[in-house]
């Protein structure tokens, strides 16, 4: 039951603390000559997380940990390890560490699926180096120069964040794109660039049903057609989908040996390292996405076996969990300060807010707590031109994750100097505030109150490795809110409705009776966009 968490004599006493909390001073704790700094950071995967600037005492911290361990997370860690159909509602697994694990790591009950994983890689290793070689070609003959991936929302996120994150590993030869919104200007601006006769389309769809990808594949083959003037079965030679539901891609026409794998117990928002991530095993070469495997597969490991007093994305969970139901800060804020992390933050929107925003518990109990932070982001500096003001001086603080690569792949240095300096500076201001002499007149405009928390993530280097292990990191802290708040992080109900909805509307622009089961809001907006359309 939803409010039995509350009860939680370990709940409560987070409540206690946080009531007599009010004095903290970050600025004072970490001026003094302590290990707050060094107690407070974790090394993980190559990654230094450094939680110091986060606004709990040791003490808290050890609270926190008391309530996830009250919250039987162990368990539920062992649950999702061990292939537990922890998606109740949907009864599925939830094995997404399994793209990545090594043999010895898997479990006895989980050996065939993972069976099924080894074979998708050897087809994902193949089919990509036959695209880069040249032995598949397109239909008049001629070998590939672009890669068209087609897919939306976890068919589309990941390997476009990563394919950004990682275009200093970009092969030379095939040109990678990426298309999802049905708005026309997308697949328009992608395709009128393209060559049909060396276009190679991605169709990425774990269903293969959603209406925008199924929109754009459409529009994608009829250019194919227009373009190629060959017969439909030489058009296929264009097409190969990743999906978990084959039988829906077999009927739209993409041939069988075209279509790679992935499975229902993959959700879609964690499928980045799956068959999904073909356009990147064609642009990096297959060599990378494995070690994109190896370092999640580390951050996996570090999760799986480290302390709680020492697990990151444990750290990084509860503390969430402290901001979020105990000062009442459901937002996140995520600023890369790396240019190619800057799809970072669209990326985990998806991740954490289809996943935890959720307010029933597993059993469908009403929740009456805050769940998942709103998360915002973009890369820095950008972000400091524009919404970091609010930041620094609006009435409640806004917890940043602040994301610090250390290599500077153009060999700028000066660039790079600044860039991690800004990043380094923003902590810190937010962190100790202004106090401007009070004889200023402008004294109460300047002044910031600091004591601002964030979280600095420093990066070894943007490298396929480190990468792999930042999505596995903010991976497991999801799944641990998720097991603190009683939610399931594994489906997505919230998102049926609009779907439903926007087929009725579509139905009731050419059909007056259904158009007008509408309210009359609805009615409106549908009769102004008829009335343009005859215009
Ligand atoms: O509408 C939400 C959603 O179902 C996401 O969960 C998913 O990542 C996305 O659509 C795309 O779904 P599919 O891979 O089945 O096309």
């Amino acid at each position: 039951m939803a409010s039995d968490i509350r009860q939680l004599p370990q709940w409560k006493q987070l409540d206690a603390d946080f009531a007599g909390f009010d004095s903290f001073s970050l600025k004072e704790a970490l001026s003094q000559p302590s290990n707050r700094a060094q107690q407070f950071s974790l090394e993980a995967a190559g990654l230094f997380a450094d939680f110091s600037k986060t606004l709990v005492t040791p003490e808290i911290l050890n609270h926190l940990l008391d309530l996830a361990e009250a919250r039987g997370l162990e368990k539920q860690m062992a649950a999702l390890r061990s292939g537990q159909p922890i998606n109740n509602t949907e009864n599925r697994q939830v094995l997404h560490y399994l793209l990545r694990a090594n043999e010895a790591d898997v479990p006895d009950q989980l050996k065939a699926q993972f069976k099924a994983v080894q074979a998708a890689r050897q087809q994902l290793e193949t089919v990509s180096s036959q695209i880069n070689d040249g032995t598949l070609v397109g239909a008049t003959g001629k070998p590939f120069t672009d890669v068209v991936h087609i897919g939306i929302g976890g068919s589309y996120l990941g390997p476009k964040m990563m394919m950004e994150a990682l275009q200093p590993y970009q092969r030379p030869g095939i040109k990678l794109h990426f298309v999802a919104n049905i708005c026309a200007t997308d697949i328009h601006s992608t395709l009128s660039e393209l060559n049909p006769e060396t276009t190679l389309v991605i169709v990425a769809s774990k269903t293969f049903t959603t209406l925008e990808t199924m929109q754009n594949a459409n529009t994608a083959k009829a250019w194919l057609a227009d373009g190629l003037n060959v017969n439909k079965q030489k058009i296929a030679q264009h097409f190969y989908a990743v999906t978990a539901s084959p039988d829906n891609a077999r009927k739209w026409g993409i041939v069988e040996g075209n279509i790679l794998p992935f499975w229902d117990w993959v959700g879609g928002r964690y499928s980045a390292m799956s068959s999904i991530g073909l356009a990147l095993a064609i642009g990096l070469g297959y060599g990378n996405v494995e070690k994109v495997l190896a370092g999640a597969r580390e951050m996996d490991q570090h999760f799986f076996t480290a302390p709680m007093n020492q697990n990151m994305p444990v750290m990084m969970a509860m503390l969430g969990i402290w901001y979020i139901n105990f000062y009442g800060r459901d937002v996140l804020c995520i600023a890369p300060y790396d240019e190619r992390l800057r799809s970072l933050p669209a990326y985990l929107q998806q991740l954490e807010m289809e996943s935890n925003g959720k307010s029933v518990t597993k059993d469908g109990q009403p929740i009456d707590y805050p769940t998942c932070p709103t998360i915002f982001g973009e890369a820095g500096t950008n972000c400091q031109h524009s919404y970091f003001q609010l930041l620094h001086q609006s009435p409640e603080f806004i917890p940043v994750d602040f994301i610090v690569t250390l290599d500077q792949p153009q060999g700028e240095s000066e660039h790079h100097e600044w860039l991690v300096a800004n990043a380094v500076a923003q902590a810190k201001a937010l962190m100790e505030g202004r106090q401007p002499d009070p004889s200023d007149s402008l004294a109460a405009h300047k002044a910031m109150p600091g004591n601002r928390p964030s979280h600095t993530f420093v990066l070894d280097d943007l490298s396929p490795e480190r990468l792999g292990a930042l999505i596995a990191l903010y991976e497991h802290k999801v799944y641990v809110q998720s097991i603190i708040w009683d939610i399931n992080a594994f489906d997505q109900w919230g998102v049926e409705l609009g779907k439903i909805i926007s087929k009725q509307v579509h139905a009731g622009f050419s059909d007056d009776a259904v158009a007008k089961t509408m309210d009359a809001s609805t009615q409106q907006l549908m009769k102004r966009f008829k009335q343009a359309r005859k215009n």
